[in-house]
C-alpha cells in the first residue's frame, strides 16, 4: 500500500514547528523551535514578538523537517497547518507558509484544529488506540473533556468556564516568583512540597457536572499569599505549589473517571501541554487503574506544542476527505468540531 506522507506546520503560539508524518502514526521528522527564552523576559507570551519570531524561523524549520525526514516536496502527499485556535498573528505565519508551499508544489492543503492535533498526539505511540474514547485535553489555552466519537468527530462534555489549567499554573508560578512558563516550574518545586499542606478549593463549577473553573482556585492562592504577607508569615513555596497542583489534578481526575462511568467508556487519552505534568500523569494513571480504565498519554515532547500531532490529525482529515481552499484563514477562536 502506498504511504501518505504529510508535511505539517504549527505556529499557533510560541513554538515554530514542522514535521513529516507517515500514515498518521509514524513521525519521520519533528522540528520544534521554541520561543520560550524570548518571552520569559516578559513573564508570558508577547503576541507581536511571537509572530515576528515565527516569520524569521519558519522557512528554516520547514526545510529541516523535510531534510530530517529525507524527503523533498515531491514526496509529500499533502501540506497541513494549524489554522486555529491560537494567536491570530502567529497562526497567520503558518497558514501563509502552508498555502505558499501547497500552491507552489501543487499539493492538497489541510487546515487542522489545534486541539484535534493535541488529542491525536496519542496515536503516535499508542497504535491500538482508536475511537470511541474519552479525551482530556489540558493546555495553556484550553481545558476540554471530550468523547472522541470517531477519528474526526468530537463531543464536548465539559470545558473550562474561565482560565485554562495551564494558564492557572502560569499565573500561580508568577505569583510565587517562579517565572514563565510556570507549569514545568511548579511541577518541579512541588516534588519537594506536601500536597496536603494547604486545602485549596476544587476547580469545579456548581451545577455543571463536567465543566472546570480555575480562576477561583487561582484567587484562593493569591489570597493565601496576600494574607501571609500581611501577617508576616513565611510561605513555603513548595507546599503551596504542591497543594495547588493537587487541586488541579484532583478535579481533572474526578471528572474523567465520572464521565467514563456515565458513558461506559474504558479508554482514556490525556493530551496538551499540562499532560506533561508529572503529578497529573501519575494521578490519572492511578485513578484509571483503580477504575479499570485504560490510559494513553503521549511522551512529553508530543504533549507541548509540536507539528507531529498536526500531521497525525491531518492524516485522519485527509482520509475523511477534508481539503482546505486557497482562501484558508486563521481562526483565533475556532471551536472544536467546527470547520
Ligand atoms: O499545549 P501547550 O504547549 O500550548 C497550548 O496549546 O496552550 O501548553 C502550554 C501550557 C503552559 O501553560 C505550560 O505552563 C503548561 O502547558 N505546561 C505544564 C507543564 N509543562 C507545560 N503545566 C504543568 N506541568 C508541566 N510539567
Ligand atoms: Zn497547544
Amino acid at each position: 500500500m502506498a504511504h501518505i506522507d504529510i508535511l505539517a506546520i504549527e505556529s499557533s503560539c510560541d513554538e515554530t514547528a514542522a514535521a513529516v508524518v507517515r500514515d498518521g502514526r509514524e513521525v519521520l521528522s519533528n522540528v520544534i523551535y521554541t520561543q520560550i527564552a524570548m518571552h520569559t523576559v516578559y513573564g508570558g507570551v508577547v503576541p507581536e514578538l511571537a509572530s515576528r519570531a515565527h516569520i524569521e524561523k519558519i522557512n528554516y524549520v520547514v526545510q529541516k523537517a523535510l531534510d530530517d525526514a529525507g524527503k523533498t516536496l515531491d514526496d509529500i502527499d499533502a501540506v497541513a497547518v494549524t489554522y486555529g485556535p491560537g494567536l491570530v498573528g502567529a497562526l497567520l505565519v503558518g497558514v501563509a507558509e502552508a498555502k505558499a508551499i501547497a500552491w507552489a508544489a501543487d499539493k492538497p492543503l489541510i487546515g487542522v484544529h489545534h486541539i484535534e492535533g493535541h488529542i491525536c498526539a496519542n496515536y503516535i505511540e499508542h497504535p491500538d488506540l482508536k475511537p470511541p474514547y474519552l479525551g482530556l485535553i489540558v493546555s495553556g489555552g484550553h481545558t476540554h473533556l471530550i468523547i472522541v466519537e470517531d477519528w474526526a468527530k468530537f463531543r464536548i462534555l465539559g470545558r473550562t468556564v474561565d482560565d485554562a489549567a495551564g494558564e492557572a499554573f502560569d499565573k500561580v508560578a508568577r505569583a510565587i516568583g517562579l517565572g514563565y512558563p510556570g507549569g514545568p516550574k511548579i511541577d518541579k518545586v512541588s516534588k519537594e512540597g506536601n500536597p496536603n499542606a494547604i486545602v485549596f478549593p476544587k476547580a469545579k463549577v456548581n451545577g455543571s457536572e463536567y465543566n472546570f473553573s480555575f480562576s477561583g482556585l487561582k484567587s484562593a492562592v493569591l489570597n493565601y499569599l496576600n494574607h501571609a504577607q500581611m501577617t508576616g508569615e513565611e510561605v513555603n513555596k513548595a507546599d503551596l505549589a504542591a497543594s495547588f497542583q493537587k487541586s488541579v489534578v484532583d478535579v481533572l481526575c474526578e471528572h474523567t473517571v465520572q464521565a467514563a462511568k456515565e458513558y461506559h467508556i474504558t479508554e482514556v487519552a490525556l493530551a496538551g501541554g499540562v499532560a506533561s505534568n508529572s503529578a497529573l500523569r501519575a494521578g490519572l494513571a492511578e485513578a484509571c487503574e483503580k477504575n479499570g480504565l485504560n490510559l494513553s498519554v503521549p511522551s512529553p515532547v508530543y504533549c507541548t506544542d509540536n507539528a507531529a500531532m498536526i500531521g497525525v490529525a491531518a492524516f485522519h482529515e485527509y482520509e475523511a476527505g477534508t481539503r482546505s481552499g486557497w482562501d484558508l484563514n486563521a481562526v483565533p477562536n475556532l471551536k472544536l468540531g467546527e470547520r
